[in-house]
C-alpha cells in the first residue's frame, strides 16, 4: 500500500474539522439522526423566508423532496445576503486570456445580476420556469446569466462552448428554450475564436422554441445578425440596478446540465434549488477548507458540473473570491497557473488530472519559479489520478505541505461525495479516501451484499442526500432506469453511480472508473452510444464500435472499431479524418477519434449484442479471459488482436 500523507496542521487556521474526531463526530451524527442534521446545517447554512415542514419527503422515491415547503432563494444565497457585511469583497477576479484583470466585488456583481435579470425579465419576458440556453465563454456575462436566472427562476443551461452547433441544437430543443445567450466569441491563446455561428447554424434548423438571441459582444468580431438577437451591451445600459428578491420553493427547478450516458441521446440532469445550494456551499467549507476571506481558483469551464458547482455557485455562496479564467493553463507558456497563484496569492487551486498531466509534461519545473506559498489545498477532479501526476502536484506544486484533495463525484450528484477534508484527512496518492459526513457511499455488489475489501463493486449511495439529481428532463422513467435500475441495498434500489471502486481494510475508497458504456476523455464523460450514432452518418461504415483506450496526457483516448461496406473502399487515415469530421460537427472536438482500425467484424453475441468488454481488453493489450465461446464468430477475437498489434 502506498505511503499515507497526514495534513499539516499549521497551514490551517480554525479549519471545521481539526482531526478526524471531528470527521467522525459529525459521521456518528447523521448515522443516530440523519434528517435532523441535515436540517440543522440547511438551517444554518442557509437563509429561510419561510422555514421547511420537512426535511426529507420519501414518499415518491426517488423523487424525493427536500427541505419541503421552505421557501428562499439561490442569488440572494450567492449574492445578495453578503451585501450588509461583505459589498465591498472581491465576489470575482477575472483574468482575461491576455492577462488583464477584473476585479469585481459583490456589490457591483449584484448590481449586473440585477440589471440582467431586469432585461430578462423586461426585455425577453423570461418568466419562472423558463428554460435559458447560455452557450459563452468563460465572461463575467456567464455568471450575470446563471445567476439572473436564479434570481428569477429561469431554469438555465449551460452548454460547454465546446460543443457542436448539432449537440447545441439538440439540446435547445430537448429543453425547449426561450431565450439563448451567447456572445460573439472570446480569445483562446491571443486569438479570437467564436461561438455565435454555431447559434446561428443551430437556430437554423428547428429550433421553433427560442424566441430571442442575447448576444454578448467580447471580441468584437464581425457575425452575422439575425431577426431574433439582439446585443446585451445596447440593451443593458438602460436596466435597473436593483430587483427585488423572489422567494422560490427549496424545490423549484434550479438548472439542467446536460451529460452522456449509455445511450445516443444526451440526458438533461435537473438540480432544484436549496438542496444543491446547501452541499455546494458546505463542500466548500468542509472538503476545501474555504473561507470567505480566500481566493479559489477553480480551473474548470461553466459549461460542467465542476464550473456550475465550484466557479459560481459554491464559491459565491460561501462569500468568496472565486477566480474567473478566460485563458488556457498552458498560454502564453506552463507557468501560467503558477503565475496566477503567485499574482493573486490563490489559496486552494482545483483542477482536472488531464490538466496535471499537461502541465507536468510541458512545465515540469515551472512551478519552482512562483512564490506558491499562498496555496493550503489542491484538489482534483474528473477522472483517477496516476501516482507520478499526483507526487509531482504534491511535492513540486504544493512544496509537500499542501493538502491534495481528490474528490469523487458526478454531475449527478451536485457537489462533491467521496474526498477527503482537507485540513483534517490522511491522503494516499490516486484515492478518494472517505465518504463526507452525510454521504452513504457503499462499495456493494448488485444485491446490496458488501464487496470484500480489495475487490472491484459497484460504487452505490445508499440514502438520498440533498443535492442529488431531481430528475432527467422531460424523462422521468429514463431517470429511474439510469440510475436506480441495477443496484438494491436494503431491499431497496438504491442510486448506482455508474462507476467501480474498491474499497481498503481502513474503508478508503478508490475509484476504478465507469463500469458502463462511457468512456472519460480528459475528465470530460462521452457515452460510446453517442459516438457510434454519429459514425452511422458515415455511408461507407456499416458498423462500429468505440472504447476508451488508455492515455498519457487525456486518461482515455477514444479507439474505434469500424466495420466497413465495403472492406477496401478508403485507407484507414483517409477513414480516420472523414469520422473526424463527421464528429466534430456531430458533437465537438472532445469527441474525436484518438485511433482507429478497421476490422472485418465485431465480437458480437448471437443476440447481436457488441461485447465491447473484450475490444477493450484488446486495445490495452490484455490477454482476453471472457468467454468468447457464446460469440457467434470466437475466430473474430484473434483477427481483430492481429489487426491491432
Ligand atoms: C469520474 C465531474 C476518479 C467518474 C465532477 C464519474 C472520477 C465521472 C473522479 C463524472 C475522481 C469524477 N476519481 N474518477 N476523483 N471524479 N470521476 O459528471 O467516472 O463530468 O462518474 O462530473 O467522472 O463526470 P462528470
Amino acid at each position: 500500500m502506498s505511503k499515507i500523507y497526514k495534513p499539516v496542521k499549521n497551514i490551517f487556521k480554525n479549519p471545521i474539522f481539526k482531526d478526524m474526531d471531528d470527521y467522525d463526530n459529525l459521521v456518528k451524527k447523521f448515522d443516530e439522526n440523519y434528517e435532523e442534521t441535515w436540517g440543522e446545517l440547511a438551517k444554518e447554512n442557509i437563509f429561510w423566508q419561510k422555514p421547511f415542514t420537512k426535511v426529507l419527503d420519501e414518499s415518491n422515491a426517488p423523487f424525493n423532496k427536500w427541505f419541503k415547503d421552505g421557501k428562499m432563494s439561490v442569488a440572494y444565497e450567492c449574492v445578495d445576503k453578503h451585501l450588509k457585511t461583505r459589498g465591498e469583497d472581491i465576489a470575482i477576479l477575472f483574468e482575461a486570456d491576455d492577462g488583464t484583470n477584473i476585479k469585481l466585488t459583490y456589490n457591483e456583481l449584484a448590481k449586473n445580476v440585477n440589471k440582467t435579470a431586469n432585461l430578462f425579465t423586461n426585455v425577453y419576458e423570461i418568466k419562472k420556469g423558463d428554460r435559458v440556453v447560455v452557450y459563452m465563454p468563460m465572461i463575467l456575462e456567464a455568471i450575470y446569466t446563471m445567476l439572473a436566472c436564479a434570481k428569477i427562476g429561469a431554469i438555465h443551461s449551460v452548454v460547454f462552448g465546446g460543443f457542436s452547433s448539432s449537440a447545441l441544437r439538440d439540446r435547445i430543443i430537448d429543453a425547449k428554450a426561450k431565450l439563448v445567450v451567447t456572445a460573439d466569441g472570446a480569445y483562446r491563446k491571443g486569438k479570437p475564436y467564436m461561438l455565435k455561428p454555431a447559434v446561428d447554424e443551430a437556430m437554423s434548423s428547428g429550433c421553433e422554441s427560442v424566441q430571442n438571441v442575447c448576444v454578448i459582444r467580447r471580441n468584437f468580431e464581425p457575425i452575422e445578425t439575425n431577426p431574433k438577437d439582439s446585443f446585451y451591451d445596447e440593451l443593458i445600459q438602460t436596466q435597473k440596478e436593483t430587483f427585488q428578491t423572489v422567494w422560490f420553493d427549496s424545490e423549484d427547478p434550479l438548472f439542467l446540465l446536460y451529460t452522456s450516458g449509455s445511450t445516443g441521446q444526451p440526458k438533461g440532469v435537473q438540480h432544484n434549488m436549496a438542496g444543491y445550494i446547501l452541499w455546494a456551499k458546505l463542500t466548500m467549507k468542509w472538503v476545501f477548507d474555504n473561507k470567505p476571506d480566500d481566493t479559489f481558483w477553480c480551473t474548470a469551464d461553466i459549461g460542467w458540473i465542476t464550473g456550475h458547482s465550484y466557479i459560481v455557485y459554491g464559491p459565491l455562496a460561501n462569500g468568496t473570491t472565486t477566480v474567473v479564467f478566460e485563458g488556457v493553463p498552458t498560454y502564453p507558456d506552463a507557468g501560467r497557473c503558477w503565475k496566477m497563484v503567485e499574482q493573486h496569492k490563490i489559496d486552494q487551486f482545483y483542477t482536472a488530472p488531464t490538466a496535471i498531466r499537461m502541465l507536468h509534461k510541458t512545465g515540469e519545473d515551472e512551478p519552482g519559479k512562483y512564490d506558491l506559498s499562498s496555496l493550503r489545498v489542491l484538489g482534483t477532479v474528473g477522472e483517477p489520478i496516476d501516482p507520478p501526476a499526483w507526487k509531482w502536484y504534491y511535492e513540486t506544486v504544493g512544496n509537500s505541505r499542501c493538502s491534495i484533495v481528490d474528490t469523487w463525484w458526478q454531475t449527478e450528484t451536485g457537489g462533491h461525495m467521496v474526498s477527503p477534508i482537507a485540513s483534517c484527512t490522511p491522503i494516499r496518492p490516486g484515492c478518494a479516501t472517505l465518504p463526507l459526513p452525510g454521504i452513504q457511499a457503499k462499495i456493494i455488489e448488485q444485491d446490496g451484499t458488501p464487496t470484500p475489501v480489495g475487490e472491484k463493486g459497484y460504487l452505490c449511495i445508499t440514502k438520498p442526500w440533498p443535492s442529488q439529481i431531481r430528475t432527467i428532463w422531460g424523462d422521468e422513467k429514463r431517470f429511474i432506469k439510469s440510475y436506480f435500475g441495477d443496484c438494491v441495498y436494503g431491499g431497496k434500489p438504491v442510486y448506482f453511480s455508474g462507476d467501480g471502486a474498491m474499497i481498503d481494510e481502513s474503508d478508503y475508497i478508490t475509484i476504478t472508473g465507469r463500469t458502463d458504456d462511457v468512456i472519460n476523455v480528459s475528465g470530460h464523460r462521452i457515452g460510446t452510444a453517442e459516438i457510434e450514432a454519429s459514425i452511422k452518418d458515415c455511408d461507407m461504415v456499416a458498423s462500429s464500435a468505440v472504447v476508451g483506450k488508455p492515455h498519457e496526457i487525456k486518461g482515455e483516448a477514444i479507439f474505434g472499431f469500424i466495420v466497413l461496406k465495403d472492406e477496401n473502399s478508403i485507407s484507414k487515415d483517409d477513414l480516420k479524418i472523414k469520422l473526424n469530421k463527421i464528429l466534430k460537427e456531430d458533437i465537438g472536438a472532445i469527441a474525436l477519434l484518438d485511433d482507429i482500425v478497421i476490422v472485418p467484424d465485431l465480437p458480437k453475441t448471437r443476440s447481436g449484442k457488441i461485447m465491447r468488454r473484450i475490444l477493450r481488453s484488446i486495445v490495452k493489450g490484455e490477454a482476453i479471459v471472457q468467454d468468447i465461446s457464446t460469440l457467434e464468430d470466437p475466430n473474430i477475437v484473434s483477427v481483430i488482436e492481429k489487426l491491432c498489434v
